[in-house]
């Protein structure tokens, strides 16, 4: 629905606001400058302080109103220079001024009013110019931007003043500093000195914009704060991008079972701001209480449980388990085992697609019946793998040890092993499916660590939004988001505050640039700067990062996956490997390979079909990996050239020697 205007009249001048909106805002548009002092512009107005009251004409009633929350209304009249609102506020500027004489905030209202002096000194006069003046400010901004209410008005009548909860330091409080920075006095003291940045206040600054845009943006984003990373997995569902039995489908008709919507009304008790990143607002963490584990060494008690979030609930998926206590109690353990859920997700669905194909039987998994959705048994597994016994040894050395064990000394067929091992570099894949996007193919292959999306995460850039459709776009979001990503990961900062939440403008960007969100980037830059004292721009920040991630490069050529076969992803990442695959998105494949190849289906048999597309895939990658390569400055091998060594500045001699052979 279109946003309605109404019209009224400020001090004989037609003005126009939306409706619904605040008074103060249309003074300020018409350049009419009343006192405030409770008012903050990312906060919720509450009308505390007073001094911004103007008298309204409505319907033939006239009253005296605070501008900065009363909505404004169609016909109204306005005067903000009648007599009785020119007194009442110089009365008010006089008590504060007799309370408070040297807040410079306090004093500039009462000079802005033609007051100089005050009446009201008493024994409650404080003479400290940073004294708390009772606006109440702070308070909506811990409950704004934190969502709780740490500190709060404690006391009554001339006893009033503000604290946290007995006088004491809150432990829930996660230093964000929304209440220090909104506080217009300097009453709340932020001691700056835990890591000794060189410019504490523009930290503070890009800071408090984080904290507004969480609390006004991601409600109708996201929703980081009330489900956390779990908001995605209906999303994925929807995109058929939620990696279901082994990632061979996309999507399933019992995902509503693990969904955001399940947790939160039946599991998660826990969201607030948890402080993993000192100040941090956006309480993405989620938890579990008093969850009565079912199975393993803690079974019959009552735990709490760090999550799921969304990787948990699609491990979950990806092993056909759609029942969401299984899901938390998988969760429990793998953080009790210290054993990653990704990981151990993954590397299980595959021991249960080789279980279904017959490649394994009972007599290898110490008796377990591991069909997908076979939720005790992966449990037991997962006991056995943190215990180390029984078939649990084997299954905790992951997917690569697996398959190589199985095709020498079962005869299984390696060449099918390696297409549904999904695995690179030995780490065990996300929980994404990426067969319809290229970009994240090489995303996740091409990442010196394995395929993790901590490098790049381009599904929806290029398969959703189609932002980057050719190999020179694709190439050069595998340029960019990797080195930006690897940066970030580099001095220690998250990931969520980039892009989990966009500014509202933020589609004004070409869809490329937007995808950037280039706004989010350079809080970034100016937490850096203000750490650090240098200024920072993205070719800086890409150089930086780039020194690290072609040393890492090489690292991983030192450990044997540095070179084009290693960036290649195993078949089940790029497309169908099985009959039941294609079946599956019959209709979408059978049209690529019209779109794309000129081929008439109707024609082709089944395994026709299928190879026809494998091989192009496979050319499609192939390109996509030699645009990626040029454009990272690499040879066509994956090795960085001695030329992008020698320009980044790390053409050390032990560097040289390592990239010579390659070249
Ligand atoms: S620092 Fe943040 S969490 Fe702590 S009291 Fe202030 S607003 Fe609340
Ligand atoms: S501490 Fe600051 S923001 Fe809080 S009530 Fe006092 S003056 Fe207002
Ligand atoms: S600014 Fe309106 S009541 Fe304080």
């Amino acid at each position: 629905m279109a946003p309605v205007k109404v019209t009224f009249t400020i001090n004989g001048i037609t003005t126009e606001a939306l409706e619904g909106s605040f008074l103060l805002a249309s003074l300020k548009a018409n350049k009419i400058d009343v006192p405030t002092l409770c008012h903050h512009k990312d906060l919720v107005p509450n009308g505390t302080c007073r001094l911004c009251v103007v008298e309204v004409t409505d319907r033939g009633k006239t009253k005296t109103v605070t501008s900065c929350n009363f909505p404004v209304k169609e016909g109204m009249v306005v005067s903000t220079e009648a007599p009785s609102v020119v007194r009442n506020r110089k009365v008010l500027a006089e008590m504060y001024l007799g309370r408070w004489p040297n807040v410079p905030a306090v004093k500039e209202v009462a000079k802005k009013v033609g007051v100089t002096g005050s009446r009201f000194s008493s024994d409650l006069t404080d003479e400290n110019p940073k004294a708390c003046i009772l606006c109440g400010r702070c308070v909506r901004a811990c409950e704004t931007f934190i969502q709780e209410k740490i500190i709060d008005f404690a006391g009554r009548g001339i006893k009033r003043h503000m604290g946290m909860p007995f006088g004491e330091v809150d432990p829930h409080c996660v230093g964000c500093t929304s209440c220090a920075y909104v506080c217009p006095t300097g009453a709340i003291e932020v001691i700056d000195d835990m890591n000794h940045p060189v410019d504490p206040l523009l930290i503070r600054n890009h800071g408090m914009r984080v904290n507004a845009e969480m609390a006004n943006l991601d409600p109708s984003q996201c929703r980081m704060r009330e489900v956390g990373t779990a908001n995605i997995v209906e999303v994925m569902d929807a995109y058929d991008l939620l990696p279901v039995c082994n990632y061979k489908f996309g999507s399933h008709k019992d995902t509503p079972k693990i969904d955001s919507k399940v947790l939160k009304e039946q599991y998660f008790t826990q969201g607030h701001a948890d402080q993993c990143w000192h100040g941090c607002s956006m309480a993405c963490a989620k938890a579990v209480d008093g969850y009565i584990l079912k199975t393993g060494p803690y079974q019959g008690d009552a735990v709490c449980v760090d999550g799921p979030e969304y990787e948990t609930s699609a491990g979950g998926s990806n092993m056909g388990c759609f029942d969401p206590d299984f899901i938390v109690e998988f969760n429990f353990y793998c953080d009790t085992y210290g054993l990653d859920t990704i990981s151990s997700a993954t590397t299980i669905a595959f021991v249960m697609e080789c279980f279904e194909a017959g490649i394994i039987d009972t007599t290898i998994t110490g008796g377990k019946v591991l069909n997908f959705g076979a939720t005790d048994e992966a449990l037991e597994l997962l006991h056995e793998m943190a215990r180390g016994e029984g078939f649990g040894v084997d299954v905790g050395q992951g997917i690569r040890f697996l398959k190589e064990k199985w095709a020498r000394e079962l005869g299984a067929d390696a060449a099918f092993l390696h297409d549904i091992g999904m695995e690179a570099k030995g780490l065990e894949y996300s929980e994404y499916v990426s067969k319809e996007s290229l970009a994240q193919q090489a995303g996740y292959t091409m990442a010196v660590k394995g395929p993790q999306h901590d490098e790049a995460w381009l599904i929806f850039m290029d398969m959703v939004n189609n932002q980057i459709p050719s190999f020179e776009d694709k190439a050069e979001a595998l340029y960019y988001f990797p080195l930006f990503r690897t940066w970030f990961g580099l001095m220690g900062l998250c990931k969520i505050v980039w892009n989990d939440v966009s500014p509202a403008d933020n589609k004004k960007h070409p869809p490329q640039e937007a995808a950037k969100i280039p706004e989010h980037v350079h809080n970034y830059w100016k937490f850096f700067e203000g750490m650090t004292g240098i200024p920072l721009d993205e070719k800086k920040m890409l150089d930086q990062s780039a020194r690290v991630h072609n040393l890492q490069k090489l690292m991983t050529l030192m450990l044997g996956y540095g070179t084009r076969q290693s960036d290649v992803p195993p078949y089940r990442a790029m497309g169908p490997v099985t009959e039941e695959e294609y079946l599956s998105r019959q209709e979408r494949y059978d049209g690529q390979l019209t779109a794309n190849l000129g081929l008439d289906p109707a024609s082709m048999d089944l395994p026709a079909k299928m190879s026809a597309l494998r091989t192009f895939r496979y050319e499609q990658y192939d390109k996509v990996l030699d645009a990626a390569y040029k454009r990272r400055g690499w040879t066509r091998e994956g090795v960085p050239t001695l030329e992008r060594l020698t320009e980044l500045g790390i053409d050390l001699p032990e560097l040289v020697e390592i990239a010579k052979k390659y070249q």
